[in-house]
C-alpha cells in the first residue's frame, strides 16, 4: 500500500525541506496538486516548481492536474519529472486521446473522478489506464471531510478494472477513513493535512499504515 503525501498542505515557504522530510518519514510518492483557478477556484503551482524539486527526491512524483484542458500542459509536466500524470475526466474533451498522449510521453496515465462522476465515463479508456483516482472530496482544497458514499465507487472500480490498475483515493484520508478505503479495494492513499498538520511526519505515516490493520 502506497502513502502519497500531498505537498499542497506542506509549509509553502520551505517546500524542499518538507519534501525531504516526508521522504525520510516513509512516504511512497509525492502528490502535487496543480490548480488553475478555472477547473477549481484556487491557483497553486506549475511545472517550474515541480521541476525545481525533482532532484531533491527519488520518490515517484504524481502530478494531479486540476486544470481545464490539461493537454496544453502534459509535455511541460513530463519534462519537469512527473512519473504519473493524472487528469480529470471532467476536464478533458477527448479523454482517450489525452491518456494516450501521456503514455506517449513515457509517463503513467491516471484519471481522477470527481465525486459526481460515474465509473462509466472511463469504461472505454481502461486499456490506457495505470491509475484511477477516486476523489473522496470535491477537488480544490485540502482539509475537507471524506465523502463516505464514494466507497461504493472504489468497490465498482475494483470489480471492473484489471488488477494492474492502481486505485488511488484522494481527499479526507486519515486514521479514521483509510481502512474502509483499503477494504473496498484502494491501493494508494493521498493524504495532505493529516500528515503535514501533524508534528511528526514519520509517526503520522506509521499511524496511517497501522490504522489499516486495526
Ligand atoms: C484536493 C486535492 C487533495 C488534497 C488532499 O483537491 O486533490 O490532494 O490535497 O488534502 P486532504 O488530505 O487534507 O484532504
Ligand atoms: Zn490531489
Amino acid at each position: 500500500m502506497f502513502i502519497c503525501p500531498s505537498i499542497l498542505s506542506a509549509n509553502p515557504t520551505k517546500l524542499g525541506d518538507e519534501l525531504i522530510s516526508v521522504e525520510k518519514a516513509g512516504a511512497d510518492s509525492i502528490h502535487w496538486d496543480v490548480m488553475d483557478g478555472t477547473f477549481v477556484d484556487a491557483i497553486t503551482f506549475g511545472h517550474h516548481i515541480v521541476a525545481a524539486h525533482r532532484k531533491l527526491s527519488h520518490l515517484r512524483f504524481d502530478v494531479h492536474l486540476m486544470v481545464e484542458n490539461p493537454d496544453r500542459h502534459l509535455e511541460n509536466f513530463a519534462q519537469a519529472g512527473a512519473d504519473v500524470i493524472i487528469v480529470h475526466a471532467e476536464a478533458c474533451w477527448h479523454l482517450h486521446r489525452t491518456l494516450g498522449d501521456i503514455k506517449s510521453l513515457g509517463k503513467k496515465a491516471g484519471v481522477a473522478l470527481n465525486p459526481a462522476t460515474s465509473i462509466d465515463d472511463i469504461a472505454y479508456c481502461a486499456d490506457l489506464l495505470d491509475m484511477v483516482t477516486v476523489m473522496t472530496v470535491n477537488p480544490g482544497r485540502a482539509g475537507q471531510i471524506f465523502i463516505e458514499f464514494q466507497l461504493k465507487k472504489i468497490v465498482e472500480l475494483k470489480k471492473n478494472l484489471p488488477p494492474s490498475v492502481e486505485i488511488c483515493v484522494d481527499g479526507g484520508i486519515n486514521d479514521a477513513t483509510i481502512a474502509n478505503c483499503l477494504q473496498c479495494g484502494a491501493t494508494s492513499f493521498v493524504s495532505g493535512s493529516c500528515i503535514f498538520k501533524s508534528t511528526d511526519y514519520s509517526e503520522a505515516i506509521k499511524k496511517l499504515r497501522k490504522s489499516i490493520f486495526s
